[in-house]
């Protein structure tokens, strides 16, 4: 037993990062960063959603209850949106939302939008590697955790 619990301290600290991929744009370019073999994290779980405005905020906070360190909602560049103006209320919601969160003591380094084409597969790794880093850094998220989700 004391040895499982010094296996378990020594272990480097692993963030699990939920990422929401709207299906027509950063979806497609997690796609061509996989079939370019780039690499970014195996820790960034992917939801694709038809939409980035989609998202609801009841996601989030849910991807962070269960355990989550990191999400990060990728969506089409601005005036891209196949659904016109979705990215838009997109992100528009998602600063209101971040900003709670906030002051709720979640770091808004926890939290991001960014903008992701088709196209852009050295992008999306590139910002995955990014988050991963910069979640690192801060390490475990303690708030809105529900222990019994973690394993
Ligand atoms: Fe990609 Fe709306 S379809 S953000």
């Amino acid at each position: 037993m004391q040895i499982n619990e010094n296996v378990t301290t020594n272990e480097a600290f692993k963030p699990l990062i939920v990422a929401f991929c709207c299906n027509w744009c950063s979806y497609a370019g997690a796609d061509l960063a996989g079939t370019n073999r780039l690499n970014y994290p195996a820790d960034v779980k992917i939801i694709r959603v038809p939409c980035s405005c989609r998202v609801n905020p009841t996601f989030i906070l849910k991807a962070f209850q269960k355990g989550a360190d990191g999400v990060i909602i990728c969506g089409c560049h601005p005036g891209d949106c196949h659904y016109t103006s979705g990215n838009y209320y997109a992100r528009r919601r998602m600063t209101l939302l971040f900003s709670m969160l906030d002051y709720l003591g979640i770091e808004k380094e926890r939290t991001r939008v960014e903008w992701v084409s088709a196209a852009e597969g050295v992008k999306f790794a590139d910002t995955m590697n990014s988050f991963v880093e910069t979640i690192t850094k801060l390490g475990r998220n303690k708030r809105l955790e529900d222990l019994r989700c973690r394993k």
